[in-house]
């Protein structure tokens, strides 16, 4: 199936970056804040990344063991970071003059990691795209109703940008759309069917989003579907079925660079997410918010070091596994390939951990940190247990370890 790697990837790397950099209050600064006519825009004049280093972040990505990239081609701010021919609102028209997405692309490829492309369907700069859920409208009450011409120029350019795309930049995996809003439910504002067919014509075997409908069971299948900053309690089902599915989130708690947000999650925190998505059949993206001039933030590269360390260890739970057969005990989460079951550690257990469905069915288990054998205890402690239930003791054991159960 076409989903395949990606079911297998489970880890991935979203990247939001743009003119919004600039000033530094995240990816919806253009609505949000009492801009000048202009003001913004001129942002563009200003766009010089002198520490632009994508090498570096495909570097750090591969390490973390993420195996692909979502990079922002275009938010909702309308500024292209790709050489648009329908636009000057152009990342190729600021000082720094280059096509920075094609660099991202070049950098990640060569790294040997996927790509995908994140493209807002809003545009807030385009008069044919009225949403009374953006900004414009709710804050500033600036209401345009499109004629009919601004909308189907509206269309045209998302054609147009979303067909250059599909073209300019070799093979792309995925495409990430942003989003459609439940005004829009109805109508179908994006032409879904006609971008899709021009999409999969280029790109035969790439793997679309869900964010081109709002209600997701009234349309076509999507490829994969994408909730953001939780980990699901189960897959999502669409039509009564589960879906392919992945989860992004924030490192800390803004998309686009923040100046002072230092909320990070730890890295206990990322790798549970990590492991509580792979657990239900569904993979991460997580994001990263680089500067202005291309600079990662510290606390950013610090956790993408504390990844790649965590996964050089324990990456074997996460990379082509999924949900468990199994029910796991509490403070432990389930992932499993074949006969490996690994158990993650969420809350270090008090001392013995208990595990239901299992005697008799382990080889052996062992911690992969440092390839520790876990005793299996079949001498005390037994009498209140569940005539499946196994008892394993392992002193030591941290948030974010995990032990590797072999399976009989
Ligand atoms: C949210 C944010 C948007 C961001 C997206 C990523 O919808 O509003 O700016 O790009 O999440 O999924």
């Amino acid at each position: 199936m076409k989903t395949d790697w990606f079911t297998s990837a489970r880890f991935g790397m979203f990247i939001h970056w743009g003119i919004y950099s600039i000033p530094a209050k995240g990816e919806w600064s253009y609505a949000n804040d009492p801009w000048n006519p202009g003001e913004y825009e001129d942002f563009a004049k200003k766009f010089d990344p002198e520490n632009f280093d994508p090498e570096k972040w495909a570097n750090l990505a591969k390490a973390a063991g993420m195996k692909y990239v979502v990079f922002t081609t275009k938010h909702h701010d309308g500024f292209c970071m790709f050489d648009s021919h329908y636009t000057d609102y152009k990342v190729t028209n600021t000082p720094f003059g280059k096509d920075v997405t094609k660099m991202v692309v070049d950098a990640f490829r060569k790294a040997g990691l996927k790509i995908g492309f994140y493209h807002s369907l809003p545009d807030w700069t385009h008069p044919g795209y009225a949403d009374p859920e953006s900004p414009e409208f709710y804050h500033r009450k600036v209401v345009h109703t499109p004629t009919a011409e601004e909308y189907r120029s509206f269309l045209d350019y998302l054609y147009s940008n979303v067909e250059q795309l599909m073209t300019g930049y070799g093979r792309i995996d995925l495409l990430f759309f942003d989003y459609t809003s439940k005004y829009k439910d109805e109508v179908d504002y994006f032409e879904r069917e006609r971008l899709l067919e021009m999409i999969y014509r280029h790109q035969p075997d790439i793997l679309v989003n869900d964010r081109l409908a709002f209600s997701k069971d009234k349309v076509c299948d999507f490829d994969y579907y994408t909730p953001e900053i939780t980990v699901m309690n189960q897959a999502p089902q669409v039509k009564g079925k589960p879906v392919v599915w992945e989860s992004c989130a924030t490192m800390n708690d803004n998309w686009g660079y923040v100046a002072g947000d230092e909320n990070y999650k730890s890295l206990t925190t990322l790798v549970s997410g990590l492991l509580g998505c792979v657990s239900q059949n569904g993979n991460l993206l997580l994001n990263i918010g680089p500067m202005a001039d291309g600079t990662l933030p510290e606390k950013t590269v610090e956790r993408l070091n504390g990844l790649a360390e965590w996964f050089r260890l324990n990456g074997e739970a996460v990379t082509g596994c999924g949900k468990s057969e199994f029910t796991p005990p509490f403070g432990i989460c389930y992932t499993q390939k074949g006969k490996s079951l690994y158990a993650g550690v969420l809350v270090p257990p008090m001392g013995d951990i208990i595990l239901p469905q299992l005697k008799g069915k382990v080889k052996k288990v062992t911690l992969l940190r440092d390839d520790s054998a876990s005793m299996l205890i079949d001498f005390w402690g037994f009498e209140l247990l569940k005539s499946d239930e196994l008892r394993i003791r392992h002193p030591g054991l941290q948030t974010g370890d995990v032990l590797k159960i072999e399976l009989v």
